[in-house]
């Protein structure tokens, strides 16, 4: 049994008017135990594509299978486990920042509602297996890029997933850091014998840890084999593109460098939606938050938790980054709402 199969997958998202065909017929398989590359230009649709591996994303019409159960026909509990089965580490990490590395670790745990003391055990373990267990009770703040992602992927890790998917993991970290996270994943994929699909735009991450690839563009598959035999026969325009964009560090620095620097230009002005929750003294925030987290299914991220005594009285604002999708968003507003909190939208940048 194939770990991900997609069929005739489609993704339209409708928005002011506005029509996007984000995927088109898209049908490929993931085998179990393969490191599967998705490699495209921004905005290509290869996040929308892994999103709906998950069902974070709904596909507007065609079949994901994982591990042979097609998701679209689960109810949703059952559709929750199926997710449970999948973890998912991002480019700008997603790490609590209020809470130290092991608590980070734990998190998903804790809503598992696992025991506290076997959840800081396997979270040690996994720290262990990351290369950062000295670093258990270090704040995110205190870590560089690619220590952050260490802690990201040993989180994804504690609930035991079949499969992890990279969504551009590796883009925000200089080449030395992406080799060593390259690494770490190679040993993660080999020793637990979990399936990985890693989303890039560089052809050398592919080349250095991909089994397979999928070439995506404008929301259509144009190509998909084993990393030699693209790399080796390329048929499609686009894989021929990228095979020559990916020059060796110095060589066609201007293509690649103006390519990379518009995409991550995107990637700032499609960073996901804000909002600051305000609370006073009783209102319980916190379980809130980790209830939506746990009817959701995703994760939220907690980019500012901050208390003030104004007047004698505790105040506090939280600043929460909801995922990419809008249904989603006004969702989770909605919930947030009938639990009684007070939310804005943020428009300004969260450091
Ligand atoms: N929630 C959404 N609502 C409307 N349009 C969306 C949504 N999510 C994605 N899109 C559109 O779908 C297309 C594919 O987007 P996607 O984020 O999957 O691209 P990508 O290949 O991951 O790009 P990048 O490399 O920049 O991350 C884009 O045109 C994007 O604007
Ligand atoms: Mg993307």
């Amino acid at each position: 049994m194939s770990a991900i199969e997609v069929r005739h997958l489609y993704k339209t998202f409708k928005q002011k008017g506005e029509t996007v065909e984000a995927l088109k017929d898209i049908s490929f398989t993931v085998e179990k135990g393969d490191i599967y590359g998705i490699i495209g230009m921004s905005g290509a649709g290869k996040s929308t594509l892994v999103r709906c591996f998950n069902y974070l994303e709904k596909p507007t019409s065609g079949e994901v299978y994982v591990d042979g159960k097609e998701l679209g026909s689960l109810k949703e509990k059952e559709l929750r486990a199926e997710r449970g089965k999948i973890a998912m580490i991002f480019q700008h990490f997603n790490l609590l920042m209020q809470k130290n590395v092991l608590d980070n670790v734990c998190f998903p745990m804790q809503i598992q509602k696992k025991k506290k003391s076997e959840a800081r055990e396997r979270a040690l373990e996994l720290l262990r297996t990351v290369g950062l267990e000295e670093k258990a009770a270090a704040y995110p703040s205190q870590l560089s890029g690619g220590q952050k992602q260490r802690v990201a992927i040993a989180r994804a890790l504690a609930c035991d997933p079949k499969i992890l998917l990279c969504d551009e993991a590796t883009s925000a970290l200089d080449p030395q850091t992406t080799a060593s996270i390259l690494e770490l994943l190679k040993d993660i994929n080999r020793q637990f014998g979990i399936t990985i699909v890693i989303i890039t735009h560089q052809m050398s991450v592919i080349r250095e840890i991909c089994s397979h690839v999928a070439i995506v563009e404008k929301g259509c598959l144009v190509e998909s084999g084993t990393v030699e035999e693209i790399f080796a026969h390329p048929k499609s325009r686009a894989a021929r593109d990228i095979i020559l964009r990916d020059q060796p560090e110095g060589g066609a620095a201007g293509i690649s460098g103006s390519w990379q620097g518009e995409h991550r230009q995107k990637e700032r002005l499609a960073a996901d939606k804000k909002i600051r929750i305000v609370f006073s003294e009783n209102s319980a925030f916190e379980p809130v938050i980790a209830n939506m987290v746990l009817k959701f299914g995703t994760p939220v991220n907690i980019l500012r938790a901050d208390t003030k005594n104004v007047a004698g009285v505790a105040k506090g604002e939280m600043i929460l980054g909801l995922p990419h999708e809008e249904a989603l968003q006004i969702e989770m507003q909605n919930y947030l709402k009938e639990k009684g909190l007070e939310i804005e939208e943020v428009t300004e940048d969260v450091e």
